[in-house]
């Protein structure tokens, strides 16, 4: 949520900071702002909008200037507005802050500050921190920045700076991500690694309750109390392509062809002399087997992904699996024993409900392991053991590749727990890797030739609301292409069990009422037909999913998108593929920005 650069060093720092914003701009993108370090004071600039704006504002700004913080921000406290985008500065305009995460007594400084005469220019909860910092303030900005932040709750990513110190740059973290970095020409510091200089490989990760010093000389890191530090360097391989489109014409699009490598690679390694290798789970075949019960926690699309799991683990390993949303789970009191495995799953690894969640969750005793796309995010960090989904820097704010990444690993954990619990034996579960592993060359037949997914995509794009409908597996797959759907084109789409449809949502049908169904082959197939028909007979316009050869469902179907034969539980894979790109070609052919959708940010970092 929101993205935070920063820079301190020997080059001009204005086209570092608005690079480094437009490619954090997949994070939030209602307002932008600089503040560029000057010897007459703080230069700051601020624009609602996108991040050309805000490049546009500072055409004639920022000359000869070597220090500075900028952000793109996302919406929570405030509306989107001039006055409450970042940076925000002090009652003098002397310090200057940008801040990730939500300050949550904020209300209550506020009241502290207004009566020690401090004045307010936005509605925001960071504005609290700029004047807290001043009220600190004695000539030594980390010391400052240190006293504000033990007097903070909540969840920040903070950068400041200072008019009176030159070239300075102070840095705090608590349950928001901030990463650093150094190079020959300076500092970095950004929210998230793909602001910072392409050439930067070794980053530092600060963590909670560290505080950090950049300057032209380097990074100093300190403890809230003060008490130096020596943080852990870890190098990174940086994909220099990843915030590139490399042709396509949007992120969405580059992502979803990018899903037979991410496949491959997830797979990578998995099958080692015969045998499946999950050895990051770091739990034997014996303890394995003691597993009498899981929960799968994420949230939006990945949450989506496990629902597609608990068919497989319930399946294959007879294990009562619960998927549930980390927002709900962090507020129940579940069920947990030893025994319980607790899978998180998040493609950015920051999402704060899930995160809380497990931590809960491990205060309760269960072993937690994460699937997640982020090396080194929070929830891998917090984990007894993760899977990383190789599906590289995710920018569109639709997931695609993360999750077909995410139901690949998934699916391997299944087939183990499945194996440990004695019911696939060896030879079922590499015949069941092969099949798995042929899935990428069945998605790059799908994405071979699109063009009939446009046409059903066409068809249906004057709609206002859709029906996604599926039975068993199919089900789970179809909440996934429904949100796919609402999020880029913002047309109104719901998914159902697909017998379900009886018992209120088909009073909903009319003419050219566009029902999405998936029908590929399995044993409820011909219960799924029927129910196709029942939505066919009041005039639906019916977009089938349905197995390659399958000539039947033509007579029900207005567009039948075909995808190859694949084994029932594999059949997530290749059929998420064909509703991305029909609600990606929905969306673009009704004017949305496919990778920035309104009101929607990447990565959830705020309760
Ligand atoms: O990073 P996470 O996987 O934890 O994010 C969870 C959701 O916010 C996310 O899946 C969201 O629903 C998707 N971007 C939608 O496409």
């Amino acid at each position: 949520m929101c993205g935070i650069v920063g820079y301190v060093g020997s080059l001009p720092v204005k086209d570092i900071l608005i690079n480094g914003l437009k490619r954090l701009e997949y994070r939030g993108y209602d307002s932008a702002g600089v503040a560029m370090w000057q010897p007459e004071g703080l230069e700051v600039v601020h624009r609602v909008g996108k991040v050309a704006n805000l490049e546009e504002a500072c055409a004639d700004k920022g000359a000869g200037s070597t220090c500075g913080i900028a952000h793109t921000r996302w919406a929570t406290h405030g509306r989107p507005s001039e006055a409450n985008a970042h940076p925000h500065v002090s009652c003098d305009g002397r310090i200057a802050v940008v801040h990730n995460g939500i300050i949550e007594n904020y209300a209550e400084l506020r009241e502290e500050l207004l009566a020690r005469g401090h004045a307010f220019r936005s509605d925001t909860d960071t504005e609290v921190v700029a004047h807290l910092v001043e009220e600190y303030y004695e000539g030594d900005l980390l010391r400052a920045v240190r006293a504000a932040t033990r007097r903070l709750v909540g969840a920040y990513g903070l950068v400041v700076t200072c008019a009176d110190e030159a070239q300075t740059l102070v840095v705090a973290r608590k349950d928001s991500p901030i990463v650093m970095g150094v190079n020959d020409d300076g500092c970095y510091v950004a929210s998230d690694m793909v602001a910072l200089a392409k050439d930067i490989s070794d980053i530092v990760v600060l963590e909670d309750y560290q505080l950090a010093k950049l300057t032209p000389a380097g990074m100093v890191f300190c403890g809230v109390d003060g008490e130096a530090i020596e943080p852990e360097v870890i190098h990174v391989e940086r994909d220099l392509e990843e915030a590139e489109k490399g042709g396509y014409p949007d992120f969405m699009m580059k992502e979803i062809y990018e899903q037979p490598r991410v496949i491959r690679e997830t797979l990578d390694g998995r099958m080692v002399n015969g045998a499946l290798s999950i050895e990051e789970l770091d739990l034997s075949v014996e303890e394995l087997s003691f597993i009498d019960r899981v929960y799968i926690i994420a949230c939006g699309t990945s949450y989506h992904a496990g629902l597609i799991a608990k068919n497989l683990i319930e399946g294959w390993a007879r294990i009562p699996t619960e998927v549930e949303v980390a927002s709900e789970f962090r507020y129940r009191n579940p069920i947990i024993t030893p025994s319980t495995l607790v899978v998180a799953v998040s493609q950015s690894g920051e999402t704060a409900d899930t995160k809380a969640a497990i931590s809960d969750a491990r205060v309760r005793g269960a072993k937690v392991f994460a699937i997640t796309n982020v090396v080194d995010s929070s929830i891998a960090r917090e984990s007894d053991g993760v899977i990383y989904t190789k599906a590289k820097k995710e920018i569109s704010v639709a997931s695609t590749k993360s999750f077909t990444g995410q139901v690949v690993s998934l699916t391997l954990l299944a087939m183990l727990l499945g194996q440990s619990k004695g019911r696939l034996s060896s030879s079922q579960i590499r015949l069941m890797f092969r099949e798995l592993a042929d899935t990428a060359g069945q998605v790059e037949e799908i994405l071979s030739d699109t063009s009939v997914i446009e046409r059903a995509a066409l068809a249906c794009k004057d709609a206002t609301s859709a029906f996604y409908i599926g039975r068993g597996i199919s089900s789970a797959i179809c909440y996934e292409g429904a949100l796919k759907l609402k999020e880029i084109s913002y047309l109104h789409a719901e998914a159902y069990a697909a017998g379900e449809m009886k018992h209120g949502p088909i009073a909903l049908i009319h003419e050219g009422f566009p029902v999405v169904t998936v029908a590929t082959k399995s044993p409820v197939y011909e219960k799924t037909l029927s129910n196709l028909q029942e939505s066919k007979t009041r005039g639906a316009l019916i977009v089938a999913v349905a197995t390659e050869g399958d000539e039947k469902i033509k007579e029900y179907a207005d567009y039948v998108l075909y995808v190859p034969k694949v084994r029932n539980e594999f059949s997530p894979i290749t059929v998420s593929v064909v509703l991305q790109l029909f609600a990606r070609y929905i969306a673009v052919a009704r004017g949305c920005n496919v990778d920035q959708p309104r009101n929607l940010a990447k990565s959830v970092t705020v309760e």
